[in-house]
């Protein structure tokens, strides 16, 4: 018997919720597609993009805890760059989360998961000062362009070419950029009188 026949007629617009299952697929657990790499190749990939995926995560959120917590002359500024930085960042998630699907992996999503996993070192949940918090997400960047360039390397060897293209393109090239802009505002160069 089907389950929707168990559903008594003229009740069948009524929500079945509170359902429950065994997973369909466990963390960690690899299916295989018809994508032309191997399982092996396929399974590194998947956990170096993991990693990036949870230290990508928090370099987002750190974005918008900065967006919601800066203070002081370059307040509007900061508010703007950090958020669109957030934006960004979130894009990147998405591509890397979709990525490792696509290799047939499972990926992280879910914030406790995350803060297991990323190296990005946790920040006090008060409010810092302007070069504290650029110093912060300076770093952030650091950790995950120094992962990346070492993963990157690792799929080229391996010809797992949409992942080093996504490390290379999209993420390397997105926190390089964004390192610019970020680094620029702990320059210490008179704001009104030449030195
Ligand atoms: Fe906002």
């Amino acid at each position: 018997m089907s389950k929707t026949a168990q559903i008594p007629k003229g009740q069948r617009a009524q929500p079945i919720d509170h359902q429950k299952a065994h997973e369909i697929q466990a963390f960690g657990q690899l299916i295989r597609r018809p994508i032309g790499l191997s399982e092996k190749v396929a399974r590194k990939s998947v956990e170096n993009l993991n990693q990036v995926l949870a230290d990508t995560m928090t370099l987002r959120d750190l974005y918008k805890k900065h967006h919601w917590q800066v203070a002081g002359a370059t307040f509007h500024q900061l508010h703007l760059l950090f958020d669109k930085h957030y934006e960004e960042q979130n894009a990147l998630v998405d591509l890397l989360a979709e990525r490792i699907q696509a290799l047939g992996g499972v990926s992280l999503a879910m914030a406790p998961d995350v803060a297991e996993v990323t190296l990005v070192p946790r920040p006090p949940k008060g409010r810092e000062e302007v070069p504290v918090q650029v110093s912060r997400l300076l770093h952030a960047h650091e950790i995950v362009l120094r992962e990346c360039h070492a993963m990157a390397k690792q799929a080229d060897e391996d010809g797992d070419d949409g992942s080093n293209d996504l490390l290379v393109s999209n993420v390397i090239r997105g926190n390089e950029q964004q390192v610019w802009f970020l680094s620029e505002h702990v320059v210490d160069v008179p704001l009104v009188r030449a030195d």
